[in-house]
């Protein structure tokens, strides 16, 4: 069965993109792929959405017991799903050539084709509690740029999560459907992630974001007051070959640092450490990269705390230079950031209306994020394009960002 044409859905152009939310139109076009993968016999199948997250700020701290402050977007993934009554799973998407069909009753192991493993890894999380498993159709569609810091990944986890949940009546809070997917990452993807990505695409709130401690998983739902300014993303476009290895290195490198920052202090991670106490302490740390990594996660721990104080004085400007801040602590302390992102942020702080931009997400490529004056968006994308290609012959793509809610059934 081939997968018929499906061009017309992606709505990615590098203009500004629109806003998007399926509407009545796209989700029967959307039903007309299914009947032509699956056949339209049986049961209707029910129609789930995630989103992706932007991280406002607090990057890499998720790991390290920190805190975090992403919001959920309006681009994420959708999901048809139904029952077949059989003993398959049957998996197809419309954005990816590739479709595969399982038997429910073999263990499930890491697949050849990368982006298999993140359903597939969900649903060996159900297996593993013991809930049982039974034929499915799934057809995927993102509208989410892939590979790009924004968390297509985690949206896909989610959607299937909450899917499954649903359709075996498994009875499973939305937090525990979150770490079922952050350890479908782990044991499928390979990327020892924290719990930021799939935190957010399950407990994210419109015109939210949700400052999450990543020790204990206590969080708050924040008002993010953007008053005349919108959060642009900004694509590098920038192919992310080996992010993977490089952010478990960094996830190894902070381990070090502990192991070092241990013998004077009782930690287990170094968002047990206050900036205070490890500014005093440093030297401790004999390696210097090594110390520039734990400098970057203590004192984005603070960049947090007070962008959330920030905000609730209604301080957007405050807020935009800690933006500014926590960028520059990636690219000189944490080096994720790289010549794209770099360039793309320095444009971007050239344009009046700019009150901060920074990387969001993962780094090593993928997207920023800016706080920029509604007014001021078209000489925005105009400079920052233009000036992004004329630096790295690349062109980069640009979306309005809108607070979105969390993971939820769209249609039965
Ligand atoms: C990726 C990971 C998250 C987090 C960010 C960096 O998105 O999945 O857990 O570590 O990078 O802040």
């Amino acid at each position: 069965m081939e997968i018929p044409e499906i061009a017309n859905f992606i709505v990615y152009s590098n203009q500004l993109s629109r806003r998007h939310f399926m509407n009545k139109q796209d989700s029967e076009k959307l039903r007309t792929t299914f009947n032509d993968i699956y056949g339209a016999d049986g049961d209707q199948p029910v129609l789930f959405f995630a989103p992706g997250r932007v991280n406002l700020i607090g990057e890499h701290t998720d790991y390290n017991g920190g805190f975090v402050f992403p919001c959920a977007i309006q681009y994420g993934t959708y999901l048809l799903v139904r029952k077949n009554y059989g003993n398959l799973i049957r998996l197809a998407s419309v954005n990816e050539p590739e479709k595969t069909v399982l038997p429910v009753e073999n263990p499930f192991s890491k697949q050849p084709v990368r982006w298999f493993n993140y359903p597939i890894g969900v649903f060996d999380q159900f297996n593993k509690k013991g809930i049982g498993i039974t034929g499915m159709d799934l057809l995927f569609y993102g509208d989410i740029p892939a590979n790009a810091g924004l968390s297509s990944s985690a949206s896909i986890e989610m959607v299937t999560a909450f899917a499954l949940n649903h359709l075996l009546n498994g009875g499973l809070e939305i937090q525990a459907l979150v770490k079922m997917a952050q350890k479908a990452e782990h044991e499928f993807a390979g990327v020892q992630c924290g719990i930021m990505d799939q935190f957010a695409v399950g407990m994210g709130k419109a015109n939210h974001a949700v400052f999450l401690n990543c020790s204990n998983l206590e969080f708050k739902q924040v008002p993010v007051p953007l008053s005349g300014h919108k959060l642009v993303i900004t694509n590098t476009n920038k192919p992310r070959s080996l992010a993977d290895s490089k952010y478990n290195e960094r996830v190894a490198e902070c381990q070090l640092a502990v192991a070092f920052l241990s013998d004077k202090f009782s930690i287990t991670k170094l968002g047990d450490l206050g900036f205070p106490q490890f500014f005093k302490a440093q030297d401790c740390i004999p390696d210097e990269v090594i110390r520039r990594r734990a400098r970057h996660v203590i004192s984005e721990n603070q960049r947090v705390l007070a962008s959330v104080s920030s905000l609730m004085k209604n301080d957007l400007s405050q807020f935009g230079t800690l933006m500014n801040v926590s960028h520059d602590s990636l690219r000189d302390n944490y080096e994720v950031t790289g010549f794209e992102l770099d360039t793309l942020v320095e444009e971007a702080r050239k344009v009046r209306g700019v009150l901060g931009s920074r990387m969001t997400g993962a780094g090593f490529g993928g997207c920023t994020v800016s706080l920029v004056k509604e007014s001021s968006i078209p000489a925005f994308m105009e400079k920052v394009g233009t000036g992004y290609k004329a630096t790295t012959g690349l062109t980069a793509d640009f979306y309005i960002a809108e607070i979105g809610d969390g993971v939820r059934k769209v249609e039965s």
